[in-house]
């Protein structure tokens, strides 16, 4: 079957070196956008993995938070990063071993979570599930896995917050569809607290922050994914691109520059 999103680096593992490399580039600069590390902070906090917890972190990249959650758990407690992308899996064991961390690091699909139901006391899930055609089938698993009591933080983008400036007023729905494009689910942000009250769970917290670029630099990577996927799509021409990045290219030399995505974050635990 073909994959109806193919634009997401995320969406399928891909086990070329190059392209490990090119997801572990970008996951590092969203660890180190303040935003994110506000959100992380702010999660974590109200999560409270403690001591002797198990804990579990869906989708685990390159296993930043998995440390975290490690960290917090101690030796008498468990961290597991569940990662299907073989060379993420490895970066994050060797980034896991480099600094003293207990985190581990397993295989998996967070549709089909290997462990029986009520086995963990916290479960992390961050910017997965847009990338997931049954999102609201992972957080059921996600449920089913906690035990009465447990809690689970989600975080995840919203893409429909997504805004490039300055573009063409005529190239705006072109980068609105292909912006649309990049993720399974786009909309996951909004759908955080839908699915864990679905899933049977009981909010607790829910939270917002933006990722915002730096105004004096094009954020290269995305714009040209976007702007490829668009001529690729035959939405805009050859000669609107090169216009679109002559125009970004112009901001960010004046600091103008603007690109900036929501992300939200819902916590929940398992009623008892
Ligand atoms: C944008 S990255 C986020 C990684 C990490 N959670 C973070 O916030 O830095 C999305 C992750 O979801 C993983 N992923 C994709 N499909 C998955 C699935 N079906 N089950 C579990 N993880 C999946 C990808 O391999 C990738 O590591």
């Amino acid at each position: 079957m073909t994959d109806p999103h193919p634009t997401s680096a995320f969406h399928a593992p891909n086990t070329d070196p190059a392209i490990t490399d090119r997801l572990v580039t970008a996951l590092d600069v969203q660890a180190a956008n303040p935003g994110v590390r506000r959100l992380r902070e702010w999660a974590h906090a109200r999560l409270a993995a403690r001591p002797g917890e198990r804990a579990l972190d869906v989708g685990s990249g390159t296993g930043s938070e998995t440390q975290v959650l490690a960290a917090a758990v101690g030796p008498d407690g468990a961290a597991t990063g569940l990662e299907p992308h073989p060379g993420l899996r490895a970066v994050a064991g060797q980034r896991a071993a480099g600094a003293g961390s207990a985190a581990r690091f397993v295989g998996g699909d967070a549709l089909a979570l290997p462990l029986p139901d009520a086995e963990l006391d916290v479960v992390w899930c961050e910017r997965v599930l847009q990338h997931l055609n049954d999102p609201a089938g992972a957080v059921a698993e996600m449920a089913r896995v906690l035990r009465p009591g447990g809690r689970v933080a989600l975080l995840d983008t919203d893409w429909a917050t997504f805004v490039l400036h300055p573009v063409a007023p005529e190239l705006r729905p072109a980068l609105a569809t292909v912006t649309q494009a990049t993720a399974a689910t786009p909309d996951a942000g909004r759908r955080l607290t839908g699915w864990l009250t679905a899933a049977g769970l009981s909010v607790d917290h829910v939270g917002a922050d933006v990722l915002l670029h730096d105004p004096g630099t094009v954020s290269w990577p995305i714009v040209r994914g976007l702007a490829t996927g668009a001529v690729a799509r035959n939405l805009i021409t050859e000669d609107q691109r090169d216009g679109l990045y002559a125009d970004l290219t112009a901001a960010a030399e004046q600091g103008a520059f603007h690109l900036s995505v929501t992300m939200y974050a819902a916590i929940a635990h398992r009623p008892r």
